[in-house]
């Protein structure tokens, strides 16, 4: 168990290049399933998440071979049922159900336990896949889902409480691409991720148009072949550097990114903005130079979904603003109860107050390093940030949550001036 000791007070300035999309890699790795025929996808970050699904696919009987950011994946000969003891690792394994019915006409996956970020059910995807035509029957645990003669395109709403679902329109779409008939997905997510999942299954050969709006279309086809694909860069990675930046970057030089996409960005970088900080971008979008401001302010937040604000940038900008002078408030619409980290900052001197989703913050406060504990994913990163800004040292626990989604964070801070330490237990 690692944890990780960031000692504050440094400035950050230099080049960072930003890894593949976790988020994009997850489904595009789990459609290989719908082919028998050899898929090659490039820049897949070396990250926890994507190996467990590399550990799913195998237990399924693909071939895998990976060789730093490539994977090649053969799925001639596969099973249908998902083995708990890998599922149970990552929720996002769900997405395994899709690829599976449309082919086999049957999956058996493991229903998604707790989850510390919130609520997570996964009436969506059943709904879904149910709209198609499949028989679900859960028993001990598990999802029995089953299409006897194939499943049959159809019309289907996935609006949920929440809003619109990410890996449930993904789901939906991949058991499609292989139903007899047009199928129409409305309310679907618009997530870049959902539009690279849809250009990856195009290239393949599946007949979809609409994705990257509410509408979806998707044509069945008879058989997909195998590609070479590379997946889009890491707008969650990204942002998080360009937080950084803002909170402990050299205000002459900045950090500058590379390999992003300026159209990803645009909600972090309108909030970056607002909040009084310089953040430019290169003609091509490609790749930017984040700044400090002078005079930073406040600045208020209400997550949605894309092109609304990520809930996945939700922590670290919490971050950002418990160190900006001024009052800001942070509500959480998708995971009204993403604030875990809000207590561990509140131990190392911030002043935030969460109530029923939302966290009022009362800025400018000057942090002091502390031992805390990482709650997910992007509650690490967070703490992380503020720890950059902190005086002394603070030491983050349960660093597997960093490793699920972030590709050496660590090791890129240090190469932008940060002095952080990863400590074996
Ligand atoms: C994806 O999760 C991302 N994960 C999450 O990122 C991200 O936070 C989330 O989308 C929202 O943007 C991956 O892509 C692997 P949802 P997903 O289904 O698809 C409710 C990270 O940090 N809902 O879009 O699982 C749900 O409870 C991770 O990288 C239902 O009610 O999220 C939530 O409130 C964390 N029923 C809302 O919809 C369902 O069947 C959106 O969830 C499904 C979801």
């Amino acid at each position: 168990m690692d944890k990780l000791l960031v000692h504050g007070g440094k400035k950050l300035q230099g080049t960072v290049h930003i890894s593949g999309s976790k988020n994009a890699s997850l489904p595009i790795l789990a459609a290989t399933l719908l082919t028998g025929e050899t898929c090659i996808i490039r820049r897949v970050p070396d990250v926890s998440d994507t190996n467990y699904m590399i550990q799913i696919l195998t237990a399924l009987g693909a071939e895998v071979e990976r060789s730093s950011g490539t994977v090649r994946i053969t799925a001639g000969t596969i099973s249908h049922d998902a083995p708990y003891e890998i599922v149970r690792k990552m929720r996002a394994s769900i997405c395994i159900m899709g690829p599976l019915v449309a082919r086999l006409h049957k999956a058996s996956v493991s229903l998604p336990g707790g989850c510390v970020i919130g609520d997570r059910p996964v009436d969506l995807h059943l709904k879904g896949l149910e709209a198609l035509g499949a028989t679900i029957d859960m028993e001990g645990g598990n999802m029995h889902i089953e299409a006897k003669d194939g499943l049959h395109g159809q019309e289907c709403d996935l609006r949920g409480k929440h809003g619109p679902t990410v890996l449930g329109t993904d789901n939906m779409m991949m058991a499609a691409v292989l139903a007899k008939g047009k199928t129409v997905i409305e309310s679907a997510a618009c997530e870049p991720e959902v539009v690279d999942l849809a250009n990856f299954l195009n290239k393949m050969g599946a007949k979809i148009t609409g994705a990257g709006t509410r509408r979806i279309e998707i044509e069945g086809v008879e058989k997909l072949h195998g590609v070479d694909y590379t997946v889009i860069p890491d707008r969650i990675e990204a942002g998080t550097f360009m937080v950084a930046a803002a909170m402990a970057g050299c205000p002459e030089k900045g950090v500058t990114l590379n390999r992003v996409c300026q159209e990803d960005l645009k909600p972090s970088t309108a909030k970056l903005i607002e909040a009084g900080h310089s953040v430019e971008f290169n003609a091509k979008g490609t790749s930017c130079t984040v700044k400090p401001g002078q005079n930073p302010k406040g600045v208020n937040i209400v997550t949605a979904p894309f092109p609304g604000f990520p809930t996945d940038m939700q922590a670290q900008f919490t971050s950002l603003l418990a160190v900006t002078p001024g009052i800001s408030v942070v509500e959480d619409t998708i995971f009204p109860q993403r604030f875990m980290h809000c207590a561990e900052m509140s131990r190392m001197g911030a002043n935030i107050k969460v109530d029923n989703g939302t966290a009022v913050i009362q800025g400018g406060k000057k942090l002091s390093g502390a031992p805390v504990m990482a709650s997910d994913l992007r509650a690490s990163a967070a703490l992380v940030l503020s720890g950059l800004c902190s005086e002394g040292t603070t030491e983050i626990n349960r660093l597997y949550h960093i490793d699920r989604g972030y590709e050496n964070i660590d090791d890129k801070l240090v190469m932008l001036g940060a002095d952080i330490e990863r400590v074996r237990e």
